[in-house]
């Protein structure tokens, strides 16, 4: 088998990427190692940034995110007993669309097997050969001969691997505290995401819909689920969140470990890196599956130029480029995670510090634009 661009995941990275592509009479083959009710049940991020709803839309997927999901003008902020809401549209004349990540990756499945396109799920990617991809389904080894590889596999992929020992930089970081999140049948109990900083440690109030929600709590990097029976966790938050939660069906819970990660250059040779696969940041800002989509916007504008106009400046040019927001939105998810959470064995002094941050970024109008101009999604 051949195409032009043979891409690795059916992620959000790699699912968009494969509708831009399409769109600029692309050819290329999605391989994914799951099944496709496993990838468009995986519960992960939620918060859609202005640019990558517009982006949807854009790309005609964006009709049930309209209809479904929610748009928020603003996000509350709450510390010593108080809250603060940030006003982003006022800030920022921008909004965010609330939209569960396997929504977004629902919405563009259908889309690509509705143009009938090539997407194989159970399709495990097993070596990546310069630009031959090795892969399994059903038992069966294949081969897919390509002009380019998109690793889109997130931050357990082959793709990255690939890469000869010594030609990638890595930068990282762990964060010395797990999240601990459920997603539960209950109604929303503030109408905007509530961040929490409080003395027992960070907390989230999130939501997919008026009545599923979504909390996080800060925990322990070695939290075993198992000491956190169902009340304990409501417990916890309504104590962090200081919010009237009602207790309901907990569908899903899971401890997710922060983690700050990210390598240079993002690609090698005609292999190129997108999204989780090149980088990871911690959730606090919201910004893991948004910072996938902006990877492959600059990706599929640089194959474009390749294959329409023979010039391959944008390709040369596609790590720098990405790599200047991979680096903001690393600072910016670095701060907000270093700014809401408790930092064990940090003193009064530290304590003090933080919430003199957090009264500052609410009080003053110029740091909550830092902030809002950030969470909305800084312009390309
Ligand atoms: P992914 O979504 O990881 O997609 C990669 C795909 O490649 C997967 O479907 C995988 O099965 C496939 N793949 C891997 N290896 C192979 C192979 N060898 N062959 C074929 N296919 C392969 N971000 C937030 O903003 N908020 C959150 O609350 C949040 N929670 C998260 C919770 C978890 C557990 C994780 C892992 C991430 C979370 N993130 C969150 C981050 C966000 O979900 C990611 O940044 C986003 O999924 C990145 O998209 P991607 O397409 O790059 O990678
Ligand atoms: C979520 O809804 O899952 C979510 C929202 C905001 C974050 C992280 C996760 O910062």
């Amino acid at each position: 088998m051949r195409t032009q661009v043979g891409i690795v995941g059916a992620g959000p990275a790699g699912l968009v990427l494969a509708r831009l592509l399409q769109r600029a009479g692309i050819d290329t083959v999605i391989l994914e190692r799951r099944s496709r009710s496993y990838v468009e049940s995986r519960v992960r991020a939620g918060v859609l940034e202005h640019g990558t709803a517009q982006l949807l839309d854009q790309l005609g997927v964006g009709q049930r995110m309209r209809r479904e999901g929610m748009v928020h003008r603003g996000i509350e902020l709450r510390f010593g007993g108080e809250s603060h809401r940030i006003d982003l549209e006022a800030l920022t004349g921008k909004t965010i669309t609330v939209y569960g990540q396997q929504e977004v990756v629902k919405d563009l499945i259908a889309a690509r097997l509705a143009d009938d396109l090539p997407l194989h799920f159970e399709a495990e990617v097993t070596a990546v050969d310069g630009t031959v991809l090795e892969y399994e389904q059903n038992g069966v080894r294949h081969r897919l001969e390509c002009d380019f590889v998109a690793g889109c596999d997130g931050s357990h992929g082959v793709a990255r691997l690939a890469v000869p020992d010594g030609a990638l930089r890595t930068a990282e970081r762990e964060h010395p505290y797990a999240w601990l999140g459920i997603l539960a049948r209950s109604p929303a109990a503030a109408e905007e995401l509530v961040y929490a900083y409080h003395e027992r440690g960070f907390a989230l109030h999130s939501m997919r819909t008026p009545d599923i929600i979504r909390l996080y709590l800060q925990v322990p990097r070695d939290t075993d689920l198992g000491d956190w029976p169902d009340t304990r966790i409501w417990d916890e938050l309504r104590t962090r969140l200081d919010l009237p939660l009602k207790e309901g069906e907990i569908l899903e819970r899971g401890i997710t470990g922060m983690r700050s990660f990210a390598v240079e250059p993002m690609r090698h040779d005609r292999l190129f890196l997108a999204g989780d696969a090149a980088h990871i940041v911690p959730p606090t800002g919201a910004k893991g599956m948004n910072l996938a989509i902006a990877d492959v916007r600059v990706l599929a504008e640089a194959l474009t130029a390749h294959y329409r106009e023979r010039t391959d400046e944008l390709l040369d040019s596609y790590s720098r480029t990405c790599l200047k927001r991979v680096w903001q939105v690393q600072r910016f998810s670095n701060w907000m995670t270093t700014m809401l959470h408790r930092h064990e064995g940090d003193d009064e002094f530290g304590h003090r510090v933080q919430l003199a941050e957090l009264e500052y970024v609410t009080g003053s109008t110029a740091a909550a634009t830092t902030l809002a101009e950030n969470y909305v999604g800084l312009p390309r």
